[in-house]
């Protein structure tokens, strides 16, 4: 638990009501809200239940609305059958054929649109094209796109045909992307010449040939689309440009209709082993979660242009660019390139030329523009704006009150959204209309939902200054399923904390850790403090220490390596590594050196998102007589701290002088 954070949201009073002009037009009020919430204490499961019927399409309907025989291997809606790509887009087609799905622009500032219509035709067209390759229900694609619509395209059109996709992001190396291939045994990888970010081409067909000649034995076929147009190199017989996949195909495709339980997708994320876990998601649950969420917390409406900047690679935008909105029939904004491409007004310049009405976006992005000034938003037309969101960390109130006076205008709600991979869609957001907000602290948990705050024994805390774990206590439909190939990983690391108790009604109930620790206040507001275990959260990335640490000692001459986050102004938090080296340790240029060749070794292990920001070589690190390594220690020497603590009980005190000095 972090003190200070703990003590900065202690001292956070200020609370912000939505405008009565808001409130006016929200799709859910105070009062609505307040019977959502009574329907699901009353019977959490029939209130999910109902929604399922009321807000998806289904071909077969559900009998039963939650299995948990198997707890906490729960199954929502299992006899139940249905399509998400249906869902996204066919069901639209008679109400809102004509209507914008997509609005893109690159980085280099070319426009493009995709209507439902037009989107389902390309959609089935690519679905087509990989019925033909014979991938269908059972297999897994792995996706490896830039941020475009062409990577929605690509989701649906394996969700569509009953394929498991499992997006791994573009800015993963081709170690990373080999590691998930080969996780997933898929037999297909979809991918493009390449992407532009930050006024560069990212080579993705050159990191996905490399991935392939360092494994990926399963992969029987790479669909190519061109995005950049450089050259690259196609291997004959195993290579096929997506151009000509579709070639001829039909522009229509029967869904198959897949069981609710059906994995949608697989999509890796960090935790604190080396190896990252394959998060399985279900078809039905999954979709009714984003669905829902995107509906109550952006408040959406018909004529919104929604923008959830986030890439496709990330949870965020699976559920908040690929499949909430759509399956509400809402019209999404997608941009290729990063905020600073001309110039750090190019985020505000797409609100004004889009007219985009909700944006949705990191604290991390928020940090970095409000570094750049006010120029640069005070120079664009926002007032289209009307809703505003954040999501990935926590949401500093500096940034927060930055985000409210010069974007919002002091008049714009902020939802700030908490949620992870594992949780498929939004746990803890405000409600905009329902609701005042205090900035830093991501409110209640939905309607539906139910969160605890408690202590190590796993009894829940009360208290103005109480902190704990955050715990969520009943299942929802869009929980991860499992962890893909290790269902006991899966149990032991959500599920094995607190052993389970038995409920009111003799059923067993078991304790969702999510891993971070939380204040609640006296309004039952939620303050997330950050994680609990080694997980790092960079720029709202998350990455293991464990991770970096394994990438690290890969290199021949790191003998050992340990990594800790240190806070960081922009990101969040920076990547600090303390590297003993085989044989005697460089100094001066030599030492330079290495520190780069590790940074860039990182980068091509993992992706550059891990690379360390500082590495200090040192001749040992500080360790307990039994061998294990004081990371808290370690966290105050990368803090650059005085070294306060105790280490008389350190088998090497000496050490901590030395690693002390380099900070
Ligand atoms: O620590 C929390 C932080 O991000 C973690 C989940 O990361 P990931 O699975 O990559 O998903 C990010 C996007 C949903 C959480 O355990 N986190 C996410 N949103 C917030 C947050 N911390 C504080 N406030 C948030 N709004």
């Amino acid at each position: 638990m972090s003190n200070e954070n703990l003590q900065s949201v202690l001292g956070e009073s200020r609370v912000f009501p939505p405008s009565a002009e808001f409130v006016a037009k929200a799709r859910v009020n105070a009062e609505k809200l307040a019977e959502m919430k009574a329907a699901a204490a009353a019977d959490y499961v029939g209130f999910w239940a109902d929604l399922a019927r009321k807000e998806l399409s289904w071909a077969t309907p559900f009998q039963t609305a939650l299995d948990d025989s198997k707890a906490p291997n729960y199954q929502w809606f299992p006899d139940g059958t249905l399509n998400a790509s249906y869902n996204c887009l066919d069901r639209h087609i008679a109400t809102r054929g004509d209507k914008i799905a997509i609005r893109y622009e690159g980085e280099k500032g070319d426009v493009k649109t995709w209507t439902f219509r037009q989107l389902l035709a390309d959609v089935s067209k690519l679905a087509n094209g990989l019925k033909s390759l014979g991938i269908g229900k059972g297999d897994r694609v792995v996706i490896y796109l830039p941020h475009s619509p062409e990577a929605v395209i690509a989701m649906q059109a394996c969700a569509r045909i009953g394929a498991t996709h499992s997006v791994v992001f573009g800015g993963f190396s081709a170690g990373s992307l080999k590691d998930r291939i080969d996780d997933t045994g898929a037999r297909i990888i979809i991918t493009a010449d390449g992407g532009n970010r930050g006024g560069h081409i990212v080579d993705l067909k050159k990191a996905c040939d490399e991935a392939l000649t360092l494994g990926c034995k399963s992969i029987e076929k790479v669909v190519v689309g061109i995005r950049t147009g450089h050259s690259i190199n196609m291997t004959p017989g195993r290579d096929i440009l997506w151009s000509d996949l579709i070639a001829g195909v039909s522009d229509t495709c029967e869904p198959e209709f897949v069981g609710a339980e059906h994995p949608l997708f697989l999509l890796y994320t960090s935790g604190s082993t080396g190896k990252p876990k394959g998060i399985q998601h279900s078809t039905g649950g999954y979709l009714l979660g984003a669905m829902v969420s995107a509906q109550w917390i952006f408040d959406l409406r018909e004529d919104d242009l929604f923008w959830c900047t986030a890439d496709v690679g990330w949870v965020t935008g699976h559920s908040y660019v690929c499949y909430g909105p759509l399956a509400g029939g809402t019209t999404v904004m997608i941009y290729e390139g990063v905020p600073t491409v001309p110039d750090a007004g190019r985020f505000w310049k797409i609100c004004q030329d889009h007219g985009v009405t909700i944006f949705y976006t990191a604290p991390t992005a928020i940090r970095a523009l409000m570094k750049s000034g006010e120029t640069f938003p005070n120079s664009y037309d926002l007032s289209k704006l009307r809703l505003l969101g954040s999501v990935g960390e926590p949401i500093n109130p500096e940034a927060w009150m930055w985000f409210h006076r010069v974007i919002g205008k002091e008049k714009l709600p902020i939802v700030d959204t908490w949620w992870q991979t594992e949780t498929g869609s939004t746990m803890m957001s405000p409600i905009p209309g329902a609701m005042p907000t205090k900035p830093g602290s991501c409110t209640q948990p939905l309607p539906g939902i139910f969160a605890d705050v408690v202590d190590e024994a796993g009894v829940p805390v009360e208290g103005k200054t109480a902190g704990g774990y955050l715990v969520i206590t009943k299942p929802w439909p869009s929980m991860l399923r499992t962890i893909w190939g290790d269902n006991e990983r899966y149990i032991k690391t959500y599920f094995g904390q607190f052993p389970p108790t038995t409920g009111p009604d003799g059923r067993e109930q078991w304790l969702y850790v999510a891993g971070d620790s939380t204040h609640r206040d006296e309004d039952g507001y939620y303050w997330i403090l950050g994680r609990v275990d080694d997980v790092l959260n960079v720029s709202g990335h998350r990455l293991g220490t464990m991770e970096v640490e394994s990438a690290l000692v890969s290199h021949p001459r790191v003998a050992e390596a340990a990594v800790v986050g240190r806070p960081h102004e922009i990101k969040g938090e920076a990547i600090c590594a303390f590297v003993i080296c085989k044989g005697t340790r460089p100094e001066g240029k030599e030492a330079e050196a290495l520190i780069k060749e590790l940074r860039d070794h990182v980068g091509r292990e993992i992706g550059a998102i891990a690379k360390p920001d500082d590495i200090r070589l040192a001749d040992g690190l500080p360790k307990t007589r039994s061998g294990k390594i004081m990371r808290r220690l370690l966290r105050s020497i990368a803090k650059g701290e005085e070294i306060t603590q105790d280490i008389s009980t350190l088998e090497n005190p000496a050490i901590v002088a030395q690693l002390a000095a380099k900070a």
